[in-house]
């Protein structure tokens, strides 16, 4: 008998697969100690096709999964579609022409922060969506008509000013858009800085003083674009570059320096180091070179760039496969001793041997400690949560949801970020919460 052969996407296998309901959930079951001092929603979002199916792990519909904690308790588990046109009418094609260059037909799928008293859904091909406390849709922002093209995922917030800096990227010119958001909300600049192509920049860098831009191989295809497929592709004739600039700067500011062919989703953190900028980053050797499915290994690497020679020297810190970094929130563009990152092995798509773990840097001493899962446990991005009076930078919480394949269900855990102990602090048992990308700890104070 002819074998019977399984058509799903790799990406929706195991705990790919969509969830079919929205679900408020209030009687949740408590392993252990959830904080008292922790008052706001962890959120996470991903992709979730609400047809069942998508040509590519980027193009689920965006779904945020939120856990309510308040005096010890956690008060909801809830998940919600963001309202886009692709929910109101699931015909719409995102790779049609037309609906790219509609702003507000984003996919919401990618992250969402809190920012001046707002929850933001972010894709970075359109405008952000505004979600309220309880994650139901408000509508998409364009900052008062300010912003006139897409809106990154990965906005930075400045510890020190409360700015957001961002930028927006564009497969047709301007190929990119420099961003800069006041404390309160207000978009204050924005800029359009010369890059060598329509290069998919995922995400950016900040310093006290700068931002840094990544210009990398992976590139706008009109070819993949006509046919109908992730329009994006390796280019090895296209020099890496990353450009400095002054965070209030403009395009004729910017310095750029060459670095080795390479592609970086993911930045962890970096800093100023009198005249040198250190960056922390989850870096491939290369992106989509052969397919829109070609992800090699990500490991953690140090770029040092020289202002003085102009030479950016080049160092990997790890061999362990692992990406999706965080540091806390309170040292991003400042000097971080520790970093967190997920390490996920997915068992080539067979749930029950996959396993997961978080991974913590620290950079002061090289050390690296881990809190290991185990066989059939997959995490996510680790969120560094500080505890209500830290006395170090380590001093607080690491959230995520875990996905156990043999219970076919999630938990959402709190780890003791200083202690990497492998028991959590707190489990709170949830319906299957499916792979996603990118969360917040969004406090009390920021929406409620
Ligand atoms: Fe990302």
């Amino acid at each position: 008998m002819a074998a019977v052969l399984d058509s799903t996407p790799a990406h929706l296998r195991g705990n790919g697969r969509p969830v079919t309901e929205e679900l408020t959930v209030t009687d949740l079951q408590v392993t252990g100690s959830i904080p008292k001092e922790l008052d706001g929603r962890y959120l996470r979002t991903g992709p979730n096709p609400l047809s069942g199916t998508s040509d590519h792990p980027f193009f689920g519909d965006g779904m945020t999964h939120g856990v309510r904690l308040r005096d010890g308790q956690a008060e909801w588990y809830k998940n919600r579609y963001v309202q886009t046109p692709f929910i109101k009418d699931p015909s719409v094609n995102i790779l049609d022409p037309s609906v790219m260059m509609d702003m507000t037909s984003s996919k919401a799928n990618t992250h969402v922060i809190g920012h001046a008293g707002k929850i933001l859904a972010l894709e970075e091909g359109h405008f952000p969506y505004v979600l309220d406390g309880d994650l139901d849709t408000v509508g998409p922002t364009d900052f008062d008509g300010v912003l006139k093209g897409s809106f990154t995922a990965h906005p930075k917030i400045c510890p020190v000013t409360g700015e957001l800096l961002a930028f927006g990227y564009s497969a047709m010119e301007p190929y990119l858009r420099y961003l800069r958001v006041s404390a309160d909300g207000e978009m204050v600049q924005t800029e359009n800085i010369t890059v060598g192509g329509p290069t998919m920049m995922h995400d950016f860098n900040i310093t006290e003083n700068y931002v840094i831009f990544m210009d990398l191989p992976a590139c706008f295809n009109m070819e993949l674009a006509m046919k109908g497929e992730m329009p994006i592709r390796w280019d090895d004739s296209y020099p890496a570059r990353l450009g400095v600039m002054p965070r209030n700067g403009t395009d004729a500011d910017v310095t750029w320096y060459d670095i080795s062919s390479c592609y970086v989703f993911h930045p962890m953190n970096s800093y100023e180091e009198g005249d040198k900028i250190v960056l922390d980053v989850a870096r491939f050797s290369h992106m989509w070179r052969e397919s829109s499915m070609d992800f090699p290994s990500p490991e953690l690497w140090r770029w040092t760039i020289d202002t003085k020679t102009g030479k950016v020297h080049e160092e990997q810190i790890d061999d362990r496969s692992a990406e999706f970094p965080r540091v806390a929130d309170s040292v991003i563009g400042l000097k971080h001793r520790y970093g967190y990152m997920a390490s996920q092995d997915f068992a080539g798509g067979d749930p029950a041997n996959a396993s997961g773990a978080i991974l913590k840097y620290d950079r002061e001493t090289g050390a690296r400690s881990d809190i290991e899962f185990g066989r059939g446990c997959v995490g996510g991005e680790p969120v560094f949560v500080p505890s209500a009076d830290p006395q170090n930078e380590d001093d607080g919480y690491l959230m995520t949801y875990l996905y156990d394949a043999d219970a076919d269900s999630s938990r959402f855990v709190i780890m003791d970020a200083a202690s990497m102990d492998n028991t959590p602090v707190a489990s709170v048992d949830l319906p299957r919460v499916p792979n996603g990308f990118h969360g917040s700890w969004v406090d009390a104070s920021v929406a409620d």
